[in-house]
């Protein structure tokens, strides 16, 4: 609890953190790259201008730079446990870079398999930089997805989608350390939607808190998806996803119904933000609180903002906004939205007149 975390060190990663709240056996390795323990940073100024108390977990600092090595972690340390030798996975690339640089630490084959063209080169190099072979198929997310679960039904090979239960299982200790940090679970809690696994594992996490005791409260679940790639708002699948926030870029997410539930057991909702809206939300992050998340990420502040503005927030809210990766992993989405450098003599006075010093 939030007294704990100042009186002792803790202990490095989830696994270690939150043992008996984790599938694990006596033989499940205690693996770990330092994943989880990530920031809750009170809004300085968001948050105050739409009344609102706001909170952001920044799960851009994870390992590999977004939440994906929470569940990663697990599902590598339980696909060890099983003697498995290789992992794959389809990805919108930053799963990929997860499962490649874990196997490549705790020495398992990755394979995995992205959408030619369609993940944020950052991405791809992460991948390839840990050590993954890398597939590209000419196919959208949703299409590599069915092939990787094809190969995973007629070979020996373990599949780190979020299908894989241990995925779900670690991702849901980002509801346990929001918790733990705030006293108990916020009000509401935005989060962008792909794949769905994501809302899934926070629900979870939040519900097995308060059975716990840990938790008085469940927070209402708003999940944000991009307009061009809103399966779950429309009620059904999106044959060809559009949207400059590729990591979230998925037409028929695997994990809809649990997300479905999550929105309903918690009387939330799942609407859906424009690029423009997602594009904006992320540059006032950065420019106004610091802090530079993905474009995927940036649609669950960019729906917040869109509900503030059409007053359908109370006052005083508690709300925690889910940044789920770095903007360092995608800076080209932003290219056409940023102010060019001047570029001038190198000369301090015409540097002072242009800056008018
Ligand atoms: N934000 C980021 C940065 C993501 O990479 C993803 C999913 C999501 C949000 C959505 O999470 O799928 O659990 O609803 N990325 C996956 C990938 C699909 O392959 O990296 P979700």
């Amino acid at each position: 609890m939030a007294a704990s975390r100042r009186d002792r060190p803790e202990p490095a990663g989830i696994i270690a953190r939150y043992a008996e709240l984790l599938p694990l056996t006596e033989r499940t390795p205690r693996i770990t790259l330092n994943e989880g323990g990530t920031p809750l940073i009170r809004s300085a100024n968001i948050g105050p201008e739409l009344e609102l108390d706001l909170h952001f977990k920044f799960e851009g600092l994870n390992p590999t730079g977004s939440f994906k090595d929470r569940g990663m972690v697990m599902a590598v340390a339980r696909a060890l446990e099983d003697g498995s030798k290789t992992v794959i996975c389809a990805s919108t690339g930053n799963t990929s870079a997860s499962a490649a640089a874990y196997a490549g630490r705790f020495g398992l084959r990755a394979i995995v398999v992205i959408p030619e063209g369609k993940i944020a080169p950052s991405k791809l190099v992460q991948a390839q930089v840990y050590g993954a072979r890398v597939v590209a198929l000419d196919a959208n997310f949703d299409r590599a997805l069915e092939v990787v679960r094809e190969l995973c039904r007629q070979f020996p090979v373990t599949l780190v989608n979020s299908l894989n239960p241990d995925r779900i299982e670690g991702q849901k200790t980002a509801a346990f350390e929001v918790v733990d940090d705030l006293g108990d679970s916020p009000e509401m809690l935005f989060i962008p939607v792909g794949n769905a696994g994501n809302i899934t594992a926070y629900w979870r996490g939040f519900k097995e808190y308060l059975a716990a005791g840990r938790a008085a409260r469940l927070p209402q679940m708003v999940g944000a998806q991009a307009e061009g790639a809103a399966p779950i708002v429309r009620g059904q699948p999106v044959a060809d996803p559009k949207t400059v926030a590729s990591a979230i870029r998925i037409g028929n997410p695997a994990s809809w119904e649990t997300a479905t539930s999550a929105r309903d057991e918690s009387g939330g909702a799942i609407e859906a933000v424009t690029d423009g809206e997602i594009l904006a939300a992320q540059r006032l992050l950065a420019s106004r609180e610091g802090i530079f998340a993905e474009p995927a990420s940036s649609a669950s502040v960019a729906l917040l903002i869109k509900m503030a503005h059409a007053r359908r927030l109370p006052s005083g809210t508690q709300v925690v906004c889910v940044l789920t990766g770095s903007g360092l992993k995608d800076p080209a989405a932003l290219e056409a939205h940023l102010l060019p450098p001047l570029r001038l003599e190198a000369d301090a006075r015409a540097v002072a007149k242009a800056l008018k010093l």
